[in-house]
């Protein structure tokens, strides 16, 4: 096992976790112990997160102290990973989605880094009081404003990163996906968030890309 970011794992040409809760999985994937460490695989084509890490991510914002606002938990497999990273550090969650969240609370009951929010991410004034100290925001909405989306949950990021999983699908079914992915950017930086890196993430989901960003 190679750590490429902290506590990001690589074998071969597959990702692993540190399990934070043994011998459970979570989304069926599988659990491999080496030298006594209980690791679980991070599949590419069910995280974004994870297909940006093996498609040349060059800054891994979320580190072993990161406080992170997660938009768009789902059902939790990405943020369960994240909640394998973040040892020292915890991550907001937010879900619009009541079936979702019913899904996601029994993991975050087993998960003592994870708050789990029932919320719209249209609007982070509902969830302010848990955003004081977060350095990084993750955002997966798959929603027509997602940038709009980013920019206004932005404000309350004093300094720090950004990572929008774009779909260019959900914002323009027909136009150029590169192109949409270079208006994002635009609007992005239009409201102070600089970009560092754009990564394309096919093979494993077609027409999306992970812009990564940071603010001063
Ligand atoms: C593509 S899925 C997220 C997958 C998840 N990030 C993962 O990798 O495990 C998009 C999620 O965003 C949620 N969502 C859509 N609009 C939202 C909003 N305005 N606020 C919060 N969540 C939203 C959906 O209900 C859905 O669960």
């Amino acid at each position: 096992m190679i750590e490429v970011f902290p506590g990001v794992f690589k074998h071969g040409n597959h990702l692993f976790t540190r399990n934070r809760v043994k011998g459970k999985r979570v989304y069926g994937e599988k659990l491999v112990v080496v030298r006594g460490v209980e690791y679980r695989e991070w599949n590419p084509y069910r995280s974004k997160l994870a297909a940006a890490i093996l498609n040349g991510l060059s800054v891994m914002p979320i580190t072993h102290n990161s406080n992170v606002l997660y938009l768009g938990a789902a059902q939790g497999t990405t943020v369960s990973h994240v909640s394998d990273i973040v040892v020292d550090g915890y991550i907001v969650a937010v879900e619009i989605s009541p079936k979702a969240m019913e899904d996601f609370l029994l993991l975050a009951k087993r998960r003592d880094n994870i708050i789990p929010i029932l919320g719209d991410a249209n609007k982070p004034e509902m969830y302010e009081e848990y955003l004081d100290d977060i350095n990084v925001i993750y955002q997966d909405v798959a929603q027509p404003n997602q940038t709009e989306i980013l920019s206004k949950n932005a404000r309350y990021l004093k300094h720090g990163y950004t990572m929008l999983c774009v779909k260019s699908r959900s914002i323009d079914v027909v136009k150029n996906p590169k192109k949409v992915f270079r208006e994002s950017v635009s609007q992005l930086e239009a409201s102070g968030l600089k970009t560092e890196q754009v990564v394309d993430l096919e093979p494993y989901e077609k027409d999306h890309a992970m812009i990564i960003s940071h603010k001063d």
